[in-house]
């Protein structure tokens, strides 16, 4: 079982229609994400993140699974907007963090943005919290052992974003055992399980989940 998308065509391409943005540098991340075929969130959570952040007021962010950087903008604009404060971008690969800070180099947002290469999971468990809002996106198998680091590390009234929570669908394929939908399904059931943690599944593009740390 494998779904290419969760709603309807017309419904999904009216979400995307609603969810455009006249930014270059955006748009040249989205362009580069075409091409290589890299796994951006792109612009419908990107537009979610930037909310979120403004809703919560969150100065204190830390992405486990950054890329080259484009939901750290996401992040980052909205920072900017509430005047500031660090967003930690981390990747295991050193090409992408550099690549991630010619961009925010060429926004005029570097100084936001602490850069990290390493394992997400180890970093986290070295950088001092509490964080206002963790954003997860690394390798799907090793999300359940995230959740330590994420339980010690983010604030009450904290929110939590963690991407790809449907899998492509792959989460309700009884005969799918990969270590990466086990990883997904494991940690669905941790998070929902946590009494201090209160969770809903939000359906856009590969499914997201939001908690808030109660
Ligand atoms: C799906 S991509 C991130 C995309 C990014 N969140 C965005 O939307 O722009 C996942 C990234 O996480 C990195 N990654 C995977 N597991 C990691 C880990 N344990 N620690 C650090 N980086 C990791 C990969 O190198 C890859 O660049």
């Amino acid at each position: 079982m494998h779904f290419a998308a969760f709603l309807q065509p017309e419904i999904k391409a009216y979400i995307e229609q609603l969810s455009t943005h006249n930014d270059p540098l955006l748009a040249e991340m989205e362009a580069v994400a075409a091409q290589r075929n890299f796994p951006i969130i792109g612009p419908v959570v990107g537009r979610f993140l930037y909310q979120i952040t403004l809703i919560r007021k969150a100065t204190r962010i830390f992405e486990l699974g950054s890329g080259y950087g484009y939901s750290t903008m996401w992040f980052a604009k909205a920072v900017h907007r509430l005047g500031g404060g660090e967003i930690h971008h981390t990747d295991g690969d050193r090409r992408n963090s550099e690549q991630a800070q010619e961009y925010f180099r060429r926004a005029g947002l570097l100084d936001l943005v602490r850069f990290h290469v390493g394992d997400a999971i180890e970093v986290l468990h070295q950088t001092p919290g509490p964080f206002d809002l963790l954003y997860m996106d690394i390798d799907k198998h090793q999300y359940p052992d995230a959740f330590p680091a994420i339980r010690d590390k983010l604030a009450p009234g904290g929110v939590l974003i963690v991407d790809n929570m449907l899998w492509f669908g792959r989460v309700v394929d009884k005969e799918d055992t990969a270590a990466s939908t086990v990883g997904i399904r494991r940690f669905t059931q941790m998070v929902w399980a946590d009494p201090e943690f209160f969770t809903t599944l939000v359906p856009l593009r590969d499914g997201f989940t939001i908690s808030v740390r109660l």
